[in-house]
């Protein structure tokens, strides 16, 4: 069975949502099920850097809205109108639909979510908050036994590139914001994400999962991060703070004075001095993180690439992935499956690879004889077994032992060993007492 897909968008999300529906291999076997049928853009000569059929591309979108073999409309085009017209019109058409449009969700999720509902159909739009982190699943499902009591999130790569530049190199607004744009991270319009307004309507749609409510999202109290100076960020490193665009949905507790167990939230998003020992400190560069906290469960932080080509299209192809399995189930009785997603039976076993042939680096600490040439004769011993050494630090001295401490370059597990057994039976080794593996 094939379900087509109709793409609306042919930019940053959309090519690289492209990519992995046109390479399944080692992916999963659902995604073998997809065909992309045909593309909305709005310019016809731009090159484009993904391989499809010219016949596919076409500036007609409601030739797409129309076209009847279309089973899942993905909207990556971006902005309120068209995009939120096509939407309900492809709803209306009996179309599932994934999106990674915040700006539509936050603003016209409940009137898409009803429609959706009276035609029987999925929207789905993990993307649209957090890029590559699943955030919008987990809320929903393996987090959604929880009470949810607060969700704080980095969750604009712009800005968070912006701030971790100019604490890492006091450099100026204007031309790390070009980079950003340039890698594809910003919006159209950057105004967007830096004042705030892309992390407002993120917020506001994690809210509404987490808290399980409509959200105004004019009620989100919006700051940017223009009026943040590279010597703020400064002063605040050196009071142990880091400046972090964060947005934060928060359950209020109820009211002891009034009584009031009225369920209320705040909803806020502004630059804040995080304390450098917070989980959020070390979020930097594009990368997302939302830290959700709940009970039972305590603290979760999720993390990730939270902008950009592929981790976006990441998202997009999960939500697409997800309604193929729900119209797998659905299909006639004689091919109908179990819910692939729940499913792991698999038919083959994977082949591991022996340890031997694994390469890493090492870290040894041996005690040796405190006499001239040992080096000398370690080295060799090193040298037979193809192992070059990183550093080598002498630790201290023990009656006429010396401990030293060695951390090797890459290399092969087996030839390490060896090396190891040359060690053990050297006169000039007293003996070995710790070896490590290093990562990376
Ligand atoms: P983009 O690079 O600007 O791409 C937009 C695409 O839509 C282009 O292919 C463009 O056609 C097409 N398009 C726009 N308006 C059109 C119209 N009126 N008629 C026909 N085609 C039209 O945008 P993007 O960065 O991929 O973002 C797309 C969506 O994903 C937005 O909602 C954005 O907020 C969201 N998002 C983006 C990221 C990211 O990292 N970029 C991450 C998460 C979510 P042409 O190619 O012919 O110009
Ligand atoms: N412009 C957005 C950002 C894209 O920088 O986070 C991802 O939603």
């Amino acid at each position: 069975m094939v379900f087509k897909v109709g793409l609306l968008g042919l930019g940053t999300v959309g090519t690289g949502t492209a990519k992995i529906l046109l390479d399944a291999t080692q992916r999963h076997p659902l995604l073998q099920t997809l065909e992309i049928h045909r593309v909305g853009v709005r310019s016809l000569d731009k090159p484009r850097a993904v391989d499809l059929p010219e016949t596919c591309l076409t500036n007609d979108l409601e030739a797409i809205e129309t076209d009847p073999d279309i089973d899942i409309e993905v909207e990556v085009m971006g902005g309120l109108e068209p995009a939120r017209s096509l939407i309900l019109e492809a709803i209306e058409d009996g179309k599932h639909v994934v999106t990674a449009n915040k700006a539509v969700i936050s603003r016209y999720g409940n009137e898409i979510a009803e429609a959706a509902k009276k035609a029987g159909v999925y929207v789905l739009y993990e993307a649209a908050v957090g890029g590559g982190i699943p955030i919008i699943q987990p809320l929903q499902q393996a987090l959604g036994v929880n009470r949810l009591e607060t969700v704080t999130g980095i969750i604009n790569g712009t800005t968070n590139y912006i701030l971790t530049r100019m604490q890492s190199e006091g450099g100026d607004f204007e031309p790390i914001l070009a980079d950003a744009q340039a890698l594809g991270y910003a919006e159209a319009d950057p105004t967007a994400d830096v004042d705030g307004l892309d992390a407002a309507d993120k917020i506001a749609i994690l809210a509404s999962i987490a808290f399980g409510g409509k959200i105004r999202r004019e009620d989100v109290f919006t700051e940017g991060i223009r009026h943040v100076s590279a010597a703020d960020v400064d002063y605040a490193e050196t009071l142990g703070f880091v400046i972090k665009l964060l947005a934060i949905a928060k359950r209020n507790p109820p009211n002891s004075d009034t009584n009031d167990t009225n369920d209320t939230i705040q909803l806020r998003v502004h630059p804040t001095l995080v304390p450098l020992d917070h989980p959020l400190a070390n979020v930097n560069g594009v990368n997302n993180a939302v830290l959700v906290e709940g009970d039972p469960i305590g603290q979760v932080m999720l993390y990730g690439p939270g902008a950009g080509e592929g981790p976006t299209a990441s998202a997009i192809v999960s939500d697409i992935m997800t309604i193929a399995a729900t119209l797998h189930m659905e299909s006639p009785a004689e091919e109908k499956l179990p819910n692939p997603l729940l499913s792991n039976a698999y038919s083959d076993y994977k082949t591991i690879s022996p340890m031997e042939q694994l390469e890493s680096r090492f870290y040894l600490r041996l005690m040796v004889k405190d006499q001239p040439g040992v080096i000398g004769h370690l080295g060799e011993i090193f040298g037979n077994h193809n192992l070059s050494l990183e550093s080598i630090v002498q630790i201290g001295l023990q009656e006429n032992l010396a401990g030293l401490v060695i951390v090797t370059h890459e290399v092969k597990e087996g030839e390490f060993q060896k090396a190891i057994s040359a060690l053990k039976e050297s006169a000039d080794v007293d003996s070995i007492a710790s070896v490590l593996r290093v990562l990376g």
